[in-house]
């Protein structure tokens, strides 16, 4: 899915500097998918979900979908290493309430793309407006190819090695 260079620049404009805010710049310290980080993740969701609302003809509030899309896995923590109750039905909690803390001009429509983004594995967190939606689906994208990337390098090597 292409977008063209005013979009992407439109893209820059919504981020607003959120994308090298400190507290953002935090989730660099984790992976979450093969060698990519949650922050790399986050922003490639983040541009994702502003690609697919450049396919909608729908009104959208772009600057909340793209600040919820770089918070949404804001749950900072190295999740291959968690001891705790299941990440995948846990983490969209915890990186509410870290975004909330650290954050405190979220907006409904941001609590509702990062409570909701794991929906429908955790069924009773339904996306409340169209922005949790589109965020919700470009999550589940932008992981799968991260996983592919991440296989198919690991054939790669074990092709090597034979
Ligand atoms: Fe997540
Ligand atoms: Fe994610």
């Amino acid at each position: 899915m292409n977008i063209s260079a005013s979009q992407e620049q439109k893209f820059r404009a919504l981020l607003g500097g959120i994308d090298a805010d400190r507290r953002t710049l935090r989730m660099k310290e984790y992976i979450q998918h093969g060698s990519t980080s949650t922050y790399d993740h986050c922003i490639a969701v983040a541009r994702m979900s502003y690609r697919i609302r450049c396919r909608l003809s729908v009104p959208m509030r772009d600057r909340e979908l793209v600040r919820g899309a770089v918070l949404h896995d804001y749950f900072l923590y190295d999740w291959h290493s968690y001891r705790g109750p299941l990440h995948g039905y846990h983490h969209a909690e915890t990186a509410l309430q870290n975004a909330v803390r650290d954050f405190e001009d979220l907006t409904p429509c941001e609590k509702d793309i990062i409570r909701s983004h794991m929906w429908p594995l955790n069924l009773f967190c339904v996306p409340h407006c169209r922005e949790a939606l589109v965020v919700c689906l470009a999550d589940k994208l932008v992981s799968a190819g991260e996983t592919l990337r991440r296989r198919s390098r690991i054939h790669r090597t074990a092709g090597d090695a034979v």
